[in-house]
């Protein structure tokens, strides 16, 4: 098989992080996360966002972003995120279930970020009405599902309409780092510094096998007069009952103690961001091809002319399409996406368009 675009967790995992796992596989260490390990986890994430954090490992991005939002959301509650959010549309009701039944609400807005005029709408709609669910957290998707990025001056619009409200905010980070290069911020001015309150700091997609951390920014929900202590303690009873106290949880520390070290998880994205740019440039080349949503970090949508697809899938190449409009295919580069194989990729394409 030629390069695959198929998405970023095709990649298994960074050599560090497996050796990390076989590391941590040997002798004994205590269980459910009471192992060293674990609480280094909280120190080094504590130090990544500059401040005092609650981390909750689990397996899943699913997982992160459904306990992570159900601690603040009451079975009549609502969860505003947007139409095209992965919470909505690809978690399986996942969220539902952890929230035991609230309402998920889609805000519109173009590149699949919320528009701040139509949340404003929404966040206070019905506020007390017994015979309406509540809203009762915002979240927002950092990369977007189409590969946009939410500038901080656009995160700061979306959490402004969250404090007037009185609302927590959540990130969806499963592309945390993709879309912190793009900005070359820091993690903090990404988002407790712009309003964000939890966030799922997805490590798997970028060289990790399976960790996921839900981290909380504790003075950051103080300050909107929420027991940071409280959420803390629902998280972890949510995560036990939500099958996700993994009593091994020294290897899903151990990954992300790996992928923490020495900023392979800087070195991994900057690898991906990379080789999407490349891709995005050489695409920009072939007549025929349009563009859909610019990639800012590394996953791209974009149409092909009649033809391409099967053209490029008959010679090998792995990506989704037939999912959307015609022709409308998806991208997606990873820590170890090779440059030839891009190269190869786009020489494809101008040679088809050629004939
Ligand atoms: C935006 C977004 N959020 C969360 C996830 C995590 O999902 P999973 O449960 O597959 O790890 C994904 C994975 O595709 C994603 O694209």
């Amino acid at each position: 098989m030629k390069v695959a675009f198929t998405s970023d967790n095709i990649a298994g995992a960074s050599e560090s992080v497996f050796k990390a796992m076989m590391e941590a596989a040997q002798g004994d260490a205590m269980p459910y996360g009471n192992d060293d390990g674990t609480a280094q986890v909280t120190r080094m994430l504590s130090e990544l966002f500059e401040c005092d954090v609650d981390v909750f490992l689990v397996s899943t991005g699913t997982a992160a972003n459904s306990l992570g939002v159900s601690a603040f959301t009451p079975p009549w509650g609502s969860v505003l995120c947007h139409t095209e959010s992965h919470l909505l549309n690809d978690e399986c009701t996942a969220p539902e279930f952890y929230t035991s039944g609230a309402r998920f609400v889609g805000i519109g807005g173009v590149d699949a970020k919320m528009d701040p005029v139509q949340l404003q709408k929404l966040v206070n709609q019905k506020i007390g009405d017994v015979h309406s669910c509540q809203p009762s957290i915002i979240s927002l998707s950092q990369v977007t599902e189409v590969g946009s990025v939410y500038s901080l001056e656009e995160i700061h619009a979306i959490t402004d309409v969250a404090k007037t409200a009185g609302l927590p905010v959540h990130m969806d980070g499963a592309r945390f780092a993709n879309a912190l290069l793009a900005l070359g911020c820091s993690p903090a001015e990404m988002t407790w510094k712009a309003g964000v309150d939890i966030v799922s700091f997805g490590a798997t997609k970028n060289g990790v096998m399976a960790s996921e951390a839900i981290v909380v920014f504790k003075q950051a929900l103080e300050d909107k007069g929420i027991s940071s202590e409280k959420v803390a303690k629902e998280l972890g009873y949510r995560r036990k009952r939500g099958g996700h106290l993994h009593s091994k949880m020294r290897l899903l520390s151990s990954q992300m103690i790996a992928y923490l070290t020495d900023d392979l998880w800087r070195t991994n994205a900057t690898h991906a961001n990379a080789m999407m740019a490349l891709l995005q440039d050489g695409l920009k080349t072939v007549p025929g091809v349009k563009i859909n949503t610019p990639a800012q970090a590394n996953m791209l949508f974009c149409t092909l002319p009649e033809g391409m697809e099967d053209y490029l899938l008959a010679e090998g190449y792995a990506f989704y399409g037939g999912r959307w409009e015609e022709g409308v295919v998806r991208l997606v580069t990873s820590f170890r996406t090779p440059k030839e194989g891009v190269e190869a990729f786009i020489a494809s394409a101008k040679a088809f368009a050629a004939q």
